[in-house]
Order: structure tokens, then sequence, then C-alpha cells
């Protein structure tokens, strides 16, 4: 599966305003790797540095401080790069919907991308269908709407459904899953689960809702203060839970349940990450 690196982040560091009273530091030194066809979870508490860090992913920001960035084989500070070859290749999802949509009209918005790479209307009105369709939108219901008239947790779809419509390799996701209710937040991982497993979409997924990360990566890179300071698969972490704790995180609430029994001597046969296996491991204990 981790057939080649597809983003390659070695010794990045990032100063907003530098030179001025006002100088913030969100990077110090990240080092990371994301290969081709996983799924990674970035995770770390507010101000860690992972939306600063995404934006490189796609070119969005460039490396003009210490730290090299390489997509796709290419170097992100070569002055000659074609940046809009990367972000059809990386499309990321920004944390704040809002600075996504500037089109009136939510089928305009999500078309605009295809519309660009030359799409003709037919197929580019079945593209926006099925971004909607991916994302779960009406298409009938939600084309003609006004986008400033959307709720937040349909902005987030939107916005969402404008990325998906250019069917990049990797989809980069900041936050995507807050503001949506339970049950579209259900849904939308199990759609983001099967464009991975069936599509081989590559997902970069920064959260702060570790069910979530445990439900879709394999993987897991923890930020703090602007550096990489644990990564390992997701089970490794979420087996870690007093330095996530240290690092302002936690774990699953299954999993921490399990902890908190094998705190008082029930062990179960290997440490839950979701509800499903939770439900497994109790079966399992109950009945050995
Ligand atoms: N445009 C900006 N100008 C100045 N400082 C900024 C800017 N954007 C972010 N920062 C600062 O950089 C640091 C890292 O911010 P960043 O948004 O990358 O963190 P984050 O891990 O995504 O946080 P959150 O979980 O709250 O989204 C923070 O201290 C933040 O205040
Ligand atoms: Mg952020």
């Amino acid at each position: 599966m981790k057939e080649r690196p597809l983003i390659q982040i070695s010794d990045l560091h990032h100063t907003y305003l530098r030179g001025t009273p006002l100088a913030v530091t969100a990077l110090r030194g990240v080092n990371m790797t994301i290969y081709k066809g996983e799924a990674v979870g970035i995770i770390g508490r507010t101000g860690a540095g992972k939306s600063t860090l995404v934006q490189y992913f796609n070119g969005l920001l460039r490396p003009t401080q210490p730290g090299r960035v390489i997509v796709d084989g290419q170097d992100m500070s070569d002055p000659h790069l074609d940046v809009r070859s990367i972000r059809q290749k990386v499309g990321l999802v920004f944390q704040h919907p809002e600075q996504q949509l500037f089109e009136r009209l939510v089928g305009d918005d999500i078309a605009f991308g295809p519309k660009q790479l030359g799409m003709e209307p037919a197929a580019r009105r079945e593209r926006v269908r099925w971004a909607m369709e991916m994302v779960g939108l009406d298409f009938e219901a939600f084309k003609d709407r006004f986008t400033f008239s959307l709720s937040g947790g349909e902005m987030r779809k939107v916005a969402l459904a404008g990325v998906l419509a250019l069917r990049p390799e990797v989809l980069v996701l900041d936050e995507s899953t807050s503001g949506i209710d339970p049950r579209g937040r259900r849904e939308l991982l199990e759609r983001l689960l099967r464009l991975h497993q069936d599509h081989g979409v590559t997902l970069v997924f920064v959260s702060s809702n570790m069910e979530d990360v445990a439900e879709l990566v394999e993987r897991v890179y923890v930020m703090y203060e602007g550096r990489v300071v644990m990564s390992g698969t997701t089970r490794e972490i979420f087996a870690r839970p007093a330095e996530l704790r240290r690092y302002g995180l936690g774990v699953p609430q299954v999993t921490e349940v399990a902890h908190t029994l094998a705190a008082r001597g029930i062990r179960l046969h290997r440490t839950p990450l979701t509800v499903a296996e939770g439900v497994e491991e109790i079966w399992r204990t109950l009945n050995s």
C-alpha cells in the first residue's frame, strides 16, 4: 500500500508576520511523509499548527523559511512550478468553509473547478451531481440555493463537494466533520472511507474528534507547538493516553473505557478504538 511518498515535509518552519512585533511561530521544524493510498490523521490541540501545515500540501503556502516541501516529486520552492497541477492533485478543504465559497449559487460554486478544467456542461453537471451526492446534499434541492443562505454544516458540505468535484488524488480535510449533525457525520465518514478504499483516494484528515480519527485513518501524526511529537499507527497512538494527555489530547471514549477497565484488572483481548470493536471485545471477554 505504501508505494511511494506523495507529500514529503522536512524541517519546515513557518512564522506569521515574521520580523514584526506581532510575529507568531506556527511551525518549528516539521517532518512528515504522506504515502500514496493511505489515510493519515493529524491531531493536535488548538494552535498546534495543523491548518498552517496543510496549506503547504497544495501550494497555498510555499516555503520561504527553512524547510523543504516535495509534493508528487515536485519541489514546492521551485518558482517555475505549475501550482495549478498540484492544486488539482491535492484538494484542500479549508477549516472555515466560508473562505472557500465565492459563487452566488451552490451549483455554480461546485461547478467552478470542473469549468476551469474545461469540462463540457453535461459532464460538468454530472460531476456536480456526483460530488453533491457524495457529501449528502440533494442535487435538485440545493443546486439553486444561495451559498450565503446556507447553514454552517451545509456550507461545509458545499465546500467539500467543490473540492471533490475536481476528483483529487489526495483529499486534505481540515476539521471537515465538525458542525455536522451525528447522522450526517456518520454518512460523511462512510463516504470518505469508500472514496479511500474503493477509489484509492489518499486521505489526510485533520480532526479534534478522536472517534472520527479512529474510524477513518490508519496512521496518526500528533502535533504540539509547531512540531510532530508522536507518530504511529492509530492503534499505537491511542495506546499511549498519558502522553496524549500531556499534549492536550485524549483517546476515543470506548478506548478510555477499556483503559479504565484495565486499570481495575479487567483486560480485554485488545484495546478497542471504535464502538464496533468495543462491543466485539466485551462480548469475547464475557464469553471466555
Ligand atoms: N494568519 C495568521 N496570522 C497570524 N498568526 C496566525 C495566523 N494563522 C494562524 N496563526 C497562529 O499560528 C498558530 C498555529 O495556528 P493554526 O491555525 O495552524 O493551528 P491549528 O492547529 O490549526 O489550530 P485549531 O485546532 O484551532 O484549528 C496559532 O498560534 C495561530 O494563532
Ligand atoms: Mg486549524
